[in-house]
């Protein structure tokens, strides 16, 4: 695209936007967003956008209600200004696990959220790891859909494990991201099968496959409560697994996260910068997402192949 590339940051984070526009060679663009007295949310864009092609970074994380108006009053404020195009950047997507109608008289949460995204006016979605890859489908504009593990897996690869590896994913609903863990790490891969009591707490019934005396790297999307991958691990020590690693590619740590890790046999827990980090914790490590949204939104904005950047791990 010939248009100039801009790109804005709603509060959401703000530091991943400001690394995302170095790699870029840029400078964040100017935009108030802030509160009136009674909490609404007021954006000024200062800026001449007219024409421009627009990304806003801005993941809908906690506080997910404010952090999504945020971004949608951000994309009407733009199409109001003659934007030419607008990327919604959203590193993190919340309200993605409300994506089917698992139990009577429950919304989908996730449409609502893609059709408020697109009404408000925006063109296209870049996002990473979605809780499950067909919420793409949600929208009906372009998504491109990026992976953390095209740049965790090679930092995790330098990682110095004591005892053979095993890839396991916690749940069900992680095994592809697990295989695709297992298989550029040459490891193989165990299951586990968990049971969601409630929104706050899960419960291991089996763990499928051996884990006994080896190292263990548990693959996840989201670490919310922390429940699933804590409870995982007691069962994997009881299995007789070695030494237990966690990524997961967004750090929700809500509630009562950070006590059950404090409480766990977890090693250390490898998350991206899709958010920012509630509390600082010697377990857990960052590894940053920005030159890989960086390159996405270069690639976006000349046209180019996007999908040949996680080609590798997918
Ligand atoms: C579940 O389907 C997800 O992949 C995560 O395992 C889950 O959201 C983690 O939630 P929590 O940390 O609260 O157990």
């Amino acid at each position: 695209m010939s248009k100039a590339l801009m790109v804005f940051s709603g509060n959401a984070n703000r530091a991943l936007a400001e690394k995302i526009t170095k790699y870029l060679g840029k400078n964040l663009s100017n935009a108030d967003v802030t509160r009136f007295s009674e909490g609404e949310i007021f954006v000024k864009i200062n800026n001449d956008v007219r024409g421009k092609d627009v990304f806003i970074v801005q993941p809908t994380c906690p506080p997910p209600n404010e952090n999504l108006m945020e971004l949608l009053i951000m994309i009407d404020a733009l199409k109001r200004a003659s934007a030419s195009r607008i990327t919604a950047v959203i590193p993190y997507f919340g309200y993605a696990r409300q994506d089917r109608k698992d139990q009577p008289r429950v919304p989908i949460t996730a449409k609502l959220v893609a059709n408020l995204i697109t009404a408000a006016g925006v063109d296209r979605i870049l996002t990473m790891d979605l809780h499950a890859t067909q919420i793409q489908g949600f929208f009906d504009i372009p998504v491109d859909h990026l992976y953390a593990a095209s740049v965790v897996i090679e930092e995790i690869k330098k990682m110095k494990f004591i005892k053979e590896l095993v890839v396991v994913s916690p749940d069900v609903g992680s095994i592809k991201m697990a295989r695709a863990f297992a298989k550029s790490l040459g490891t193989s891969l165990c299951v586990v099968d968990k049971r969601r009591v409630n929104d706050k707490e899960a419960e291991v019934m089996n763990i499928i496959g051996d884990v006994k005396g080896k190292d263990v790297l548990m693959v996840d999307d989201i670490i919310a409560t922390a429940g699933s991958i804590t409870e995982a691990a007691k069962a994997l020590k009881n299995k007789g697994a070695n030494k237990i690693y966690v990524f997961a590619s967004h750090g929700v740590l809500s509630g009562p996260a950070y006590d059950r890790l404090r409480k766990s046999s977890i090693e250390k827990i490898i998350i991206t910068d899709s958010m920012p980090l509630k509390k600082k914790n010697k377990r857990i490590e960052i590894i940053s997402v920005s030159d890989l949204m960086g390159e996405a939104i270069r690639r976006i904005h000349h046209n180019e192949s996007v999908s040949s950047l996680f080609d590798h791990v997918n």
